[in-house]
């Protein structure tokens, strides 16, 4: 088998060639091969595998541990994301994932940030629904010297509301209150991996920097933002039914363009969970 790895954007993606559903789980060197090529381009996307569930959580068992808390669907280690309720009973906290996120960043528990997300195109949207990815490894080495020193020195708040508020400007109480249950975590600015690599922890979830006045805040979380999320620094996908998209939650931040609520898109998930913390 000979796997090629065909760059897709100039800061991140690329396109897996070579490979079929089978050899997933009948070739040993897969697995390797997918978590190097991972490292180096951020984002894998593999165009009409037609992947299986009981196959990708198979697969996603050789790549790290499978998070298999309930996720509306059958198949354990499956997650279903659809807007449609009667799908997903938690769809309205999916509205979200149409700003810039990095997953896991307000967890329940103790958890880490997830280390990669899969993902299969069951139905698509007729409108919408193309999944954006940036790269935040990127954004750290696009940083001068006098901005690694700075922002190295930050600590910022994620919490849940901050992400909610994006998509509901005006909750009610009761959606307030539930919102901030969740506890809020503190993150360094700036992560520095085991493997040495350093990446910048943005997106929704980010709340308020440590320290800094209000605005002054927003307006630096902002602009590094923007920096990240330029148009020629991310890939965009755009589904078919049968992709199966693969990204680095670590050093990749994303988000779904919007589609309506009535929206046949249907994606089955399946999470790898992380092993290292941000720090
Ligand atoms: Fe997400």
């Amino acid at each position: 088998m000979t796997i090629t790895i065909e760059k897709l954007g100039q800061a991140v993606g690329a396109q897996v060639i070579g490979v079929t559903r089978d050899q997933l789980l009948t070739d040993d060197s897969v697995a390797e091969t997918v978590m190097t090529a991972l490292e180096d381009n951020g984002v894998l996307v593999f165009r009409d595998l037609h992947l299986d569930p009981e196959t990708q959580v198979a697969f996603c068992r050789t790549l790290g541990q499978v998070d298999i808390s309930p996720g509306h669907h059958p198949v354990e280690g499956i997650y279903r994301v659809s807007l449609d309720t009667t799908k997903n009973s938690s769809a309205s906290y999916l509205r979200a994932t149409f700003d810039w996120h990095i997953d896991g960043c307000t967890p329940e528990d103790d958890a880490y940030p997830q280390m990669a997300t899969v993902l299969t195109a069951k139905a698509v949207a007729t409108s919408g629904g193309e999944t954006e990815f940036a790269s935040t490894y990127r954004a750290y080495d696009d940083l001068s010297p006098a901005e690694r020193t700075y922002l190295g020195s930050l600590r910022v708040v994620h919490s849940l509301e901050a992400s909610q508020r994006g998509v509901t400007t005006d909750p009610t109480p009761e959606q307030l209150a539930a919102w901030r249950r969740r506890p809020t975590k503190e993150h360094p600015l700036i992560w520095t991996h085991k493997s040495g690599r350093r990446s910048l922890v943005l997106g929704a979830s980010t709340d308020y920097v440590v320290g800094l006045p209000a605005e002054e805040s927003r307006a630096l979380l902002d602009d590094l933002l923007r920096r990240c999320t330029a148009p020629d620094r991310v890939y965009r996908h755009t589904w078919s039914v049968g992709d199966t998209v693969i990204w680095d939650n670590r050093g990749v931040i994303h988000r779904a363009a919007p589609y309506p609520a009535g929206s046949p898109r249907e994606m089955l998930r399946t999470t790898v969970l992380g092993e290292e913390p941000i720090e």
